[in-house]
């Protein structure tokens, strides 16, 4: 689903455990008023030091919280918020390149873009599809008597990241931020 075009080089061969380095993103999921013309510019956010490896942290920027991620693919940035209902996901679990969103238990793939698991509360999903509100297995699918809260839920819709470029200056994670 994702056009994987990539935005940062590969590391060398051999070289996983080396030096931290940006993650590739899907091209067309980069962040809107982020690139050189748009007048955008890279500022310093963060540590290397301070982001090890599978770790997450939340910086903010004016009313713009950015969440800093060091999944195995390199380090991305992206909206602290959940591309469901805007819940922190710095406050989730990061498991390789999935970052589990700690209100609804959604799942989202920080290296594509893309849901791994819908939200418990079920809705629309990026392209369209709806999915139901979620039961434990072996139970009746919980009813969904019609009302504004049903018609809601079925109406929400999950979306895809939108990435901030990162570069690696001299040990500092630098983003490219919009102007304003
Ligand atoms: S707000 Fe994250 S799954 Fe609902």
């Amino acid at each position: 689903m994702s056009d994987q075009t990539e935005h940062a080089p590969s590391p060398p061969a051999g070289d996983a455990a080396a030096e931290p380095r940006p993650a590739p993103y899907p091209g067309q999921l980069q962040a809107p008023g982020t690139s050189a013309d748009a007048g955008a510019s890279f500022e310093p956010l963060l540590a290397t030091a301070d982001l090890p490896p599978g770790s997450m942290r939340r910086v903010t920027r004016g009313d713009l919280d950015v969440l800093l991620a060091h999944p195995p693919a390199g380090i991305v940035a992206v909206d602290d918020r959940c591309p469901h209902m805007a819940a922190p996901l710095s406050l989730g679990e990061l498991d390789g390149c999935v970052v589990t969103c700690p209100l609804h238990a959604g799942r989202f793939d920080l290296c594509t873009g893309d849901p791994v698991r819908m939200p418990t509360t079920g809705g629309l999903d990026p392209d369209g599809v709806v999915h139901p509100t979620w039961t434990p297995p072996g139970r009746e699918p919980k009813p969904d008597p019609p009302g504004v809260k049903t018609e809601t839920r079925r109406l929400t819709r999950v979306r895809r990241f939108r990435y901030y470029p990162v570069r690696i200056v001299e040990g500092r994670i630098e983003v490219a931020l919009p102007v304003g």
